[in-house]
This record gives structure tokens, C-alpha cells and sequence, in this order.
């Protein structure tokens, strides 16, 4: 079906208006489809239409989609559905076939993807999993958020694992450079972020995964940030585990994830957290002696127990809702209005250090700044009261400020925070 602005615009308009119930998503859904074709990164109409299918309220200017990413009404729609789908007849099950959807999404097969509740349950299946020994290395950056660093840090206390860091280059080969002087012999893990939260860099990750391969180092990535930001292909990046969430950039319900572990790294990667659908039913505890049986021969090994129906058709939603825009046309969108705030920000010139590097490959929708001499936490503030909502960076002593633009957004609302800003310096 052929995209008809004229229409959308009219079902648009009243999806603005009307209460939850009364919106029709299907249609309007519909009117997103445009075949696959091409939409132009600048084509405002197009985006715009695609802001009124958020609840998103008016003149908020929600710039933090790094933290969370608000659901559009189909999803919204999806989890109600879901919830009546399995309540209306106390139905239990039928949240599987989500694995095969996400792993279709990121270039996966559908028995190396584990259904987790957000990045932190993956990274910790991850980090628990792998086989280490006292003394044993590991490489992190040194802008892990606390949900990748904290697992490992307690395998530090618990395991006497040693942590190894770098910092995130301006570059992706000064980043590889940085990654390679701290291999030693003792280096089994690379654990580090596909996009930091700190500064929202995208690091050379296909690199690192090869070069952990090419020295027999297991490579566990936190790609909080990946899915719905960037276009995924985990077999071709070549990493051993990915762990990623459905409610940031993929637009999913909050408290939705997966975790990606490679088919051949299953026996590798050990399971701690068991229990109904890890096992292959073959276990009995009423015989002598008592029989374990096997794990699941699939990444369900890495779960168990009852899972939200409504919460994974809301996941199938947000998947099929990105699949009718186009996962391209958001990509170029998202990277478009990226580079548009980093133009922005760099005309201050000296009063602002740009934190996310320049270079095109590195930098795609999230930056990261600093006002010189001004409290960066006093001008988040600021912004948060005349309704602009952007995001303090604490972690690794930054004191910075983090900025993240999703396809609802657009640059009139980037233009009111650099008005904040010129008032601030
Ligand atoms: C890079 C990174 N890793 C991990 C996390 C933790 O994600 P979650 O809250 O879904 O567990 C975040 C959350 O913002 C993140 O940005």
C-alpha cells in the first residue's frame, strides 16, 4: 500500500484527540506503511506524523530517549491485547515466539535469543556465565553504566577476577589501539559497551569482537543502545554474547529484553539462574539417584519461569511498528538529527567541550557536552523546568550532559535546548 500523507494527516489529527480506546492503531499503522520505500531523513511531515503516534505530550521536549523510550499506541495497544489474550481464558505461554521475532530483528537465529526483562539481566547472564579464575582479566571501558559494571566488580570481590579499563578513544582506531595494549595473557573477557551511555559513541565493535576471536578471548557486549538506533547483524559483528533491552531505542514496554548468546559459545557459556523452559524435561527427583537430565539445547537454557504474554506481543508490536517506518529511514533519521544537534552544539565553539567524537562513524543519535563554567547539573535543572528533558552524566566523573533524539523528536525542539544553552554561557 502506497504511504497517503492526506489520510495519515487526517487519522493523525484524530489520534491526537481521541481517548486510548477510541484511536484506531491499525489504521493508522497502515498509513505508516510506505512499502519499504524511502522516506527523507528531512521529510518533516512524515516525522511528524510519527510524533502524533506517541503519547508523548505536546510541549514536552523529551530529549533522554537514552534512558527510556517512550512506547508509541500500537505498542501501548499490543501489551493491552496481550494481557486480554492470556487473561480472557487464563492462558499461559505463548510468549515464545518472540525469541524468533528479536532474533530475526537483529540478525540472529531464534535459539540464541534468551527473553530478559532489560540489559542488566543479560550483561549479569554474561558475566556470571563465563568461566573465570582468580586472576583471570578482563578488559572494560572506564564509562561503564552501573548495570556493566557492577557484575563484574563483584566477580572482582567475590572471584578475584582483575579489571582492566581504557578510556573510549575520539577515534574507533585509537579505541582498538587502547583495547590491544591491555591484552595480556591473562585476558579471557572483553566486556565492553557497543555505545556507552556516557557520550553515546559507537565504538568499533565488529574489531574487537575479531580481534578478541583472534586471541581466544570471549567477547560479552552491552548493547543497551544498539537495537532500534542502528541497523544489527550479531552474526556478522561476530560477538559471543549481546545483551540488549526492547525499551530504549526499540520504542518496546519497559521491563522487556534479550540477551544474544552465539549457538557455539552455548556449551561454553554456563547457566546459573534455571528453572521451568531450561531444562529439557528429562530430570526426576523421585528416582535414585535423582536425574538432572540436560539444559535446554537453546538460549532458553538462560531463563525460566513465567513471562508477561502482554509485555512480549507489546515487543512483537514495537518490532513491527519499526518494520513498517523502515529500520533505514529511522537509522538515517535518528543519525540525521544526531549530527544536527553536534553542529549545533560545536557553533559554541570553546564554551562547550563536545565529548562525542566527530568522526561519522563513531557518532550516530546521542551527544555528549559540557558548558564550560557553568553547574551542569544546575542548567539540567533549568532545562527540566522550562520542560526540556535531558540527562546528567555522573558516572566515570564526567559531570557532563547527555542529549539522545529518537524519530519523535525533531530540531525545532534540539533549537530550544541550544536557546537554554546560549542563555546559560
Ligand atoms: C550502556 C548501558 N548499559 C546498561 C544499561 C542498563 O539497562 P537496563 O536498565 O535496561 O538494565 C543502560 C541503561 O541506561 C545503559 O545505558
Amino acid at each position: 500500500m502506497k504511504f497517503n500523507r492526506r489520510n495519515f494527516l487526517r487519522s493523525a489529527s484524530v489520534l491526537a484527540t481521541c481517548s486510548l480506546v477510541e484511536i484506531d492503531h491499525f489504521a493508522a499503522a497502515q498509513q505508516l506503511r510506505n512499502d519499504g520505500n524511502e522516506v527523507a531523513e528531512d521529510d518533516e511531515h512524515y516525522w511528524q506524523n510519527v510524533r502524533l503516534l506517541f503519547p508523548l505530550k505536546k510541549d514536552w521536549v523529551y530529549l533522554n530517549n537514552g534512558t527510556m523510550g517512550p512506547s508509541p499506541y500500537p505498542v501501548i495497544d499490543a501489551v493491552h491485547k496481550g494481557m486480554m489474550e492470556g487473561d480472557n481464558l487464563g492462558r499461559y505461554g505463548g510468549w515464545e515466539s518472540t525469541a524468533a521475532k528479536l532474533a530475526a530483528f537483529v540478525g540472529a537465529d531464534a535459539d540464541e535469543i534468551a527473553l530478559t526483562h532489560n540489559v542488566t539481566d543479560g550483561i549479569n547472564i554474561g558475566c556470571w556465565g563465563v568461566p573465570l579464575k582468580k586472576g583471570d582479566e578482563v578488559i572494560l571501558t572506564t564509562h561503564e553504566h552501573v548495570g556493566n559494571a557492577f557484575p563484574w566488580l563483584s566477580r572482582q570481590r567475590l572471584h578475584g577476577i582483575v579489571l582492566k579499563t581504557f578510556t573510549p578513544a575520539a577515534t574507533a582506531d585509537e579505541t582498538l589501539n587502547r583495547i590491544n595494549s591491555l591484552i595480556t595473557k591473562r585476558t579471557r573477557v572483553i566486556a565492553v559497551p557497543h555505545i556507552p551511555c556516557t557520550q553515546g559513541q559507537i565504538l568499533p565493535v565488529k574489531e574487537i569482537c575479531a580481534l578478541a576471536r583472534d586471541k581466544n578471548i570471549h567477547s560479552i557486549i552491552d548493547g543497551a543502545h544498539g537495537p532500534g538506533m542502528l541497523l544489527l547483524d550479531l552474526h556478522n559483528m561476530g560477538c559471543d554474547t549481546y545483551a540488549s533491552c526492547t525499551h530504549k531505542w526499540m520504542l518496546g514496554p519497559k521491563g522487556t529484553g534479550f540477551m544474544y548468546v552465539r549457538k557455539d559459545f552455548q556449551d561454553t557459556l554456563q547457566t546459573y539462574f534455571v528453572g521451568g523452559g531450561s531444562d529439557n524435561a528429562q530430570w526426576d527427583m523421585a528416582c535414585h539417584p535423582v536425574k538432572m537430565g540436560e539444559y535446554a539445547s537453546s538460549a532458553h537454557r538462560y531463563y525460566g519461569g513465567t513471562q508477561s504474554l502482554g509485555l512480549y506481543r507489546g515487543v512483537d508490536a514495537a518490532i513491527d511498528f519499526i518494520e513498517t517506518i523502515g529500520m533505514t529511514n529511522i537509522h538515517k533519521r535518528i543519525k540525521g538529527l544526531g549530527h544536527y544537534t553536534q553542529q549545533r552544539l560545536l557553533e559554541f565553539g570553546e564554551k562547550i567541550d563536545m565529548l562525542t567524537p566527530t568522526e561519522e562513524r563513531s557518532r550516530c543519535a546521542v551527544n555528549g557536552f559540557r558548558i564550560k563554567g557553568v553547574d551542569n547539573a544546575k542548567f539540567y535543572q533549568d532545562c527540566m523546568s522550562q520542560a526540556v528533558q535531558i540527562r546528567t552524566v555522573a558516572e566515570n566523573g564526567l559531570n557532563s550532559l547527555r542529549v539522545s533524539t529518537h524519530i519523535y523528536n525533531n530540531k525545532e525542539e534540539v533549537d530550544k535546548l541550544i536557546e537554554l544553552i546560549k542563555k546559560a554561557v
